[in-house]
């Protein structure tokens, strides 16, 4: 169970990590503020981070699809595709760019909060993602998504994603990726 759904969402993991390694520059929200006085998205939301970081998860989700072209196991676990060609790569989008749209739109919550950029919101830090790659992969390609993300690998990820997104974040922060450990 944890492997399946593991796999199934490494293309949605993936993006965060590899923004915050990539990310800079430019912000998207291009310096904007809003009526309250707090920026639009804030600097830690970058076109940089967006696309490197969906880039990175389709590369990760397409080497994924290779692998199942050569064995469709491991460790004796049976692994899930992710659709067949076009349709496998629509999937693996919107699991990647869902994900960092997901983010962002937390972000711009956040910042109406009053929260500046890089305090923690435990909680929506952890799964804020989850739901953008669930939402957008759902509404794109709904017979995969219901097909797949049944509701014991749904509980699984509930479960198993903060505790990965605190240990990926701990190794960033002192790898020196990431501001904040969380
Ligand atoms: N990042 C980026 N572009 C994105 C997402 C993330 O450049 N679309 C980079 C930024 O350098 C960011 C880091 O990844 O600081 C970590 O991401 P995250 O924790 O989501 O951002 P925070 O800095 O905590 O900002 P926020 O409070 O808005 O979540
Ligand atoms: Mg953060």
């Amino acid at each position: 169970m944890i492997i399946t759904a593991v796999w199934l969402m490494l293309p949605a993991y993936l993006p965060n990590s590899m923004a915050a390694v990539f990310g800079g520059g430019r912000p998207i929200d291009g310096g904007r503020t809003m009526s309250d006085g707090r920026r639009m998205l804030g600097d830690g939301k970058t076109w940089r981070g967006l696309i490197a970081g969906t880039v990175c998860g389709m590369l990760l989700g397409m080497l994924q699809m290779y692998y199942l072209s050569r064995s469709s196991s491991i460790f004796g676990v049976e692994l899930p595709s992710f659709g067949e060609g076009m349709g496998a790569l629509l999937v693996i989008f919107t699991l990647a760019f869902g994900s960092l749209l997901g983010d962002m739109s937390m972000s711009y919550f956040k910042r109406r909060m009053g929260y500046k950029r890089g305090a923690a919101l435990p909680g929506v830090d952890q799964l804020d993602f989850v739901m953008g790659a669930w939402l957008l992969t759902l509404i794109t390609s709904p017979a995969w998504f219901l097909g797949n993300f049944t509701s014991s690998i749904v509980l699984t990820l509930l479960i198993i994603t903060p505790l990965l997104h605190f240990v990926t974040n701990v190794i960033g922060y002192f790898i020196g990726v990431k501001n904040e450990p969380w």
